[in-house]
């Protein structure tokens, strides 16, 4: 619905983008032609293309130095929504237990490095072919969805945040402590009923909703990327000539981190 009814609502896909400024408008201040940055335009879209215009007050900084172009342009999409539903939503502190689900995901592998550098511990879930990958980003624990089952791990996390959609409500509610959060990046029709009837008793608070793109976070974030606290995950870049290929890959659900599309 955000993205468009029937179809995308601009046919120029892609959320993110890295590059150098081209042109700058008459009343812009803090950019020039040359400059080199990283943004988002979020759900209006438009970045798979050779240029892309967007205000300067929106979430759009400086690229930190020594930032490859293609590490900039994985890099807004994962950490902005962690952001959103870690700090935001769930009001995530020091000390406490995360489970993400869908760890090795582009949202999955930001969330892991985000709440760990926030000073929690955290559970990382994904397949056992990317335990070392998830352990990598600061998971202190790695549990394989394919081997292990989840149920024993029940009421044990501060917060659970479903980054792929694929825990299901009810697991997801199972494993968040009373007094906990669960978070869902993926909630459809259904979920909406059962997080508005979960208001009534079942001790946890429920978080859906779309992340959004804000300049100030994206600043905030790229501090924390300039001085090397998070580091994006980059599994495969593709020509935008094989754009079919990447989108392929991208949907396949195996991806680790982000697939990047080089416009040269
Ligand atoms: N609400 C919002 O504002 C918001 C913002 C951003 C994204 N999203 C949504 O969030 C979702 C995730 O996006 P993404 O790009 O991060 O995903 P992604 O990178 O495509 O996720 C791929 C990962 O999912 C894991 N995975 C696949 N099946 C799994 C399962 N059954 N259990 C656990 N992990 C599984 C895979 O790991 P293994 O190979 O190890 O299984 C793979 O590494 C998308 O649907 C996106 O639309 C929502």
């Amino acid at each position: 619905m955000a993205l468009g009814f029937a179809r995308p609502r601009n046919p120029v896909l892609g959320v993110d983008f890295s590059g150098v400024v081209e042109a700058v408008g008459p009343k812009v201040e803090g950019f020039e032609v040359g400059d080199p940055v990283l943004g988002s335009t979020g759900i209006r879209m438009g970045c798979h293309a050779e240029f892309v215009r967007v205000p300067a007050r929106s979430a759009i900084v400086r690229k930190p130095e020594g930032i490859s172009y293609e590490s900039a342009a994985a890099f807004p999409f994962g950490y902005l929504t962690a952001l959103s539903f870690l700090r935001d939503q769930a009001k995530l502190r020091s000390g406490q237990s995360v489970l993400v689900y869908g760890a090795s995901g582009a949202v999955g592998a930001a969330s892991v490095q985000l709440a760990s550098s926030m000073g929690a511990t955290v559970t990382g879930v994904c397949s056992g072919r990317n335990s070392e990958l998830v352990r990598s980003l600061g998971a202190a624990n790695v549990v394989d969805y394919q081997t292990q089952d989840m149920s024993r791990f029940e009421g044990r996390y501060d917060v659970v945040f479903d980054t792929v959609g694929k825990l299901g409500f009810e697991n997801g509610m199972n494993l968040t402590k009373r007094g906990g959060t669960f978070l869902l990046t993926v909630a459809g029709i259904p979920d909406y009923l059962k997080i508005g009837r979960s208001k009534f008793g079942s001790g946890r608070r429920v978080s859906a909703g779309m992340a959004g793109e804000k300049k100030a976070d994206l600043e905030y974030l790229a501090n924390l990327l300039s001085s090397g606290v998070l580091k994006p995950v980059i599994d495969r870049c593709f020509p935008i000539d094989d754009i079919v290929a990447a989108y392929e890959y991208s949907e396949s659900g195996r991806k680790r981190g982000n697939v990047v599309l080089s416009i040269s």
